[in-house]
């Protein structure tokens, strides 16, 4: 995972912000703000050929009522980014509260088990797109890649949601990045 916020301070600076250590500051500052915004926590779920991941991810959001579209910021030097770029879907999955251990087990590349459809040990089946679904999530969405959106270190997948489905009761509170002591971006 590349450092959050970056390796340095990121212009642009606003007006008078000038010296070295006005960059430094204003870069923490606006680095704490961005830390404020409340977000969800999801696991995506991708596939290119045989090849699948599930990757916790935090920048996902509604961004279309009529299509119906999601979008997920992913980053371009994970896995998921080649996965999602190659076979042109993903799976968004809530998770709920009581399961919140389960994000800290795909912040790295999984291992795939296809004899046992397992990865990283948790049983999933693949979605009508083919990515992955984790059969332990609150729920699901599936989605075909409809635009790619360069935004310099990720890459915004916009996808139409093409199927999804409660894995868990409707009303299971889903995970919030608040419920854990864990961030990202900034
Ligand atoms: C709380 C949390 C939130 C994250 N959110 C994102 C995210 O929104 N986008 C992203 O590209 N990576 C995010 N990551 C990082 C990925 O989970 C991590 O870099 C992963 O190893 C890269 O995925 P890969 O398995 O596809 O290589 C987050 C990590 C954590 C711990």
């Amino acid at each position: 995972m590349a450092a959050p916020g970056g390796t340095g301070p990121i212009g642009p600076f606003p007006a008078g912000i000038d010296t070295p250590d006005q960059q430094d500051d204003y870069d923490k500052l606006r680095r704490r703000l961005l830390w404020t915004m409340p977000y969800g926590l999801y696991v995506v779920g991708s596939r290119a050929g045989e090849q699948r991941n599930l990757m916790t991810l935090n920048w996902a959001t509604q961004v279309s009522f009529e299509p119906k579209l999601v979008g997920i910021g992913v980053e371009k030097t994970a896995v998921t980014h080649e996965l999602v770029a190659g076979g042109g879907s993903f799976t968004l999955h809530t998770i709920a509260r009581d399961d919140r251990a389960i994000v800290r087990k795909f912040t790295k590349p999984v291992e795939h088990d296809p004899a046992a459809g397992t990865l990283n040990g948790f049983a999933y089946h693949d979605g009508p797109t083919g990515a992955p679904v984790l059969d332990q999530a609150a729920g699901w969405l599936d989605c075909a890649v409809q635009q790619q959106v360069d935004c310099g270190g990720h890459t915004f997948f916009v996808g139409e949601v093409v199927a999804c489905a409660f894995a868990g009761p409707e009303d299971t509170p889903v995970l919030r990045m608040e419920d854990t002591r864990m961030s990202y971006g900034g």
